[in-house]
C-alpha cells in the first residue's frame, strides 16, 4: 500500500538529525502514531522513532508488555529525567540497520517524562526491556544510533555491513 510508512535506513540524513518538539496534539499526530505502529508491527520491531519514518519530530513508540497485555505506548517529547548509575549489556538491533545486532551497555533503570497523544504530561519508570527500548528510541530523536555506542573495534567489525546499508539507503 502506498500510504504505508517506509523505514529509512542507515545512511539516510534524517537519522542524523536532532528532532523538533511536537507542539500540536491533533489528528495528524495520532495518524503518525498509528502509521508508526503499523510499520513497526510489519517489520516485527519493538520500538520505533519518528525520524525512522522520515519525520524529524520528538515522538517515539515502544512495545509495553509490563502487565502481560502487550500494547504500544506513544511517548511525545520524552525527557529522560533519571538514569541509573548501574549499567547493563543487552543485544540491540534497529529497523534502520537490518541484519545488524550488537551488545550495548546502558543504564538499567530510567525514568522518563513525556506527553501522551492528548498532550497530557505523563511519567514512567522501568528497569526492564521497556527501559532499554526507550533509551534506544530516545537516542534516535538526537540523531544517535546504537552502533555509535560501540567501541571502535566493534564498529570496525561491522563496517562492511554498514557500508552496504548506506549503499541501499542511497538507492531508495
Ligand atoms: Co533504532
Amino acid at each position: 500500500m502506498s500510504d504505508e510508512l517506509e523505514i529509512y535506513l542507515y545512511g539516510s540524513e534524517i537519522l542524523r538529525t536532532r528532532c523538533d518538539p511536537v507542539d500540536s496534539f491533533d489528528d495528524s499526530l495520532r495518524e503518525l502514531y498509528e502509521g508508526m505502529v503499523r510499520a513497526m508491527n510489519r517489520e516485527e520491531g519493538i520500538g520505533l522513532a519518528a525520524p525512522q519514518v522520515g519525520r524529524a519530530l520528538r515522538l517515539l513508540i515502544a512495545r509495553d508488555e509490563r502487565d502481560g497485555w502487550p500494547r504500544v505506548l506513544p511517548l511525545v517529547n520524552p525527557e529522560l529525567i533519571f538514569l541509573s548509575r548501574e549499567r547493563g549489556g543487552l543485544e540491540e538491533g534497529c529497523l534502520s540497520l537490518p541484519g545488524i545486532t550488537a551488545e550495548v551497555q546502558r543504564p538499567v533503570r530510567v525514568k522518563v517524562r513525556y506527553q501522551d497523544l492528548e498532550g497530557k504530561e505523563q511519567e514512567l519508570e522501568d528497569d526492564g526491556l521497556l527501559a532499554r527500548i526507550i533509551q534506544h528510541e530516545h537516542d534516535h530523536l538526537e540523531g544517535i544510533l546504537f552502533v555509535d555506542h560501540l567501541s571502535l573495534i566493534k564498529r570496525k567489525l561491522l563496517s562492511k555491513k554498514l557500508k552496504a546499508l548506506q549503499q541501499r539507503a542511497r538507492e531508495v
